[in-house]
């Protein structure tokens, strides 16, 4: 396995690379790699002739307040699954290498970015279309693989290769759970022992979310409120949203018909988790 930590380097591989006509996959990530994030590498390996994974905790996407200086980072253990996974190169820049001094550009992404995870990290969105655009700069993937896990930002990214006309093919993969249906997450690790047991509220109440849509229930109110129900009773959670949403558009929906978002996010104890499940709501 390759790796790079210049911008230079990673063009100069990924030119030599399409000019003897190979595809090449991109999943970009932050480290502290799981098994969610090896699912992307595999999905980029059995479609691609060669799979980039860049490692970059990306400063601009944090707000202020939160956890970039305390962000996992553990690049030993990520190159080993990176290797195990069949990754052929690995791209770890500096922050300066990909913030060059007196950087000022960002990649705006308008509404979307300011709706649900957006309300409580105005920014964040920004931060990620950038970094991704930079990413896609640099490598000029044929493919690039995200996680439905991050529901918004698969809808930001979508609409960001569009806008800007780059030219990937933006593929989702499924989200990636622990035993007890808990979405694997860097983030995880931050979780005490309790805190763990009572995470498990996410999952489960998106299950209630598909079994009373299942059973016919198309009011948006009375889900959101059978939810709050059950995580209300995990003392540790604390809801931020609960939203059923268009799947494109992300705007909320009342009345359930065709596709519909369920989005969660919740703290546990100091951790915010996010979840969501995409449900098709039957005619009948
Ligand atoms: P990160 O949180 O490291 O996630 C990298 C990719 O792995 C994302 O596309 C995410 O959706 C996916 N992923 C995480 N957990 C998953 C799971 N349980 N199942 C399936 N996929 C999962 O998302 C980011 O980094 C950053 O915002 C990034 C896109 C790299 C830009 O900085």
């Amino acid at each position: 396995m390759l790796r790079f930590a210049t911008a230079a380097e990673m063009r100069r591989w990924a030119e030599t690379t399409q000019r003897e006509g190979k595809t090449i996959g991109l999943v970009p990530t932050m480290g502290a790699l799981h098994h969610g994030h090896a699912s992307l590498m595999r999905a980029a390996r059995a479609d691609c002739d060669r799979v980039v994974v860049s490692l970059f905790v990306n400063p601009t996407q944090f707000g202020p307040h939160e956890d970039f200086a305390r962000y996992p980072r553990m690049l030993d253990a990520d190159r080993a699954l990176c290797e195990a996974a069949g990754v052929d190169v690995l791209f770890v820049p500096t922050v300066e290498e990909l913030y060059p001094p007196g950087a000022q550009t960002l990649v705006d992404v308008g509404a979307l970015g300011s709706v649900l995870c957006g309300v409580s990290r105005p920014g964040h969105f920004r931060g990620v279309a950038t970094v991704v655009t930079k990413l896609f700069a640099i490598v000029n993937p044929h493919r690039a693989y995200f996680g439905q896990k991050d529901y918004q930002q698969t809808v930001v990214i979508r609409r960001l290769v569009i806008d800007l006309q780059l030219g990937v093919e933006v593929v989702v993969c499924p989200t990636v759970r622990e035993p007890d249906g808990l979405a694997a997450s860097s983030r995880n690790a931050y979780l005490s022992p309790d805190e763990r047991r009572q995470a498990v509220a996410l999952s489960a109440a998106l299950a209630e979310a598909t079994r009373l849509i299942a059973a016919g229930e198309r009011s948006a109110r009375k889900i959101r409120e059978a939810l709050g129900v059950i995580l209300g009773g995990h003392p540790a959670a604390r809801v931020e949203y609960v939203a059923l949403v268009d799947p494109d558009t992300l705007e909320p929906v009342e009345r359930l018909a065709g596709r519909v978002v369920v989005a969660l996010a919740v703290w546990v104890g100091n951790t915010r988790l996010i979840d969501n499940e995409v449900i098709t709501v039957s005619d009948a």
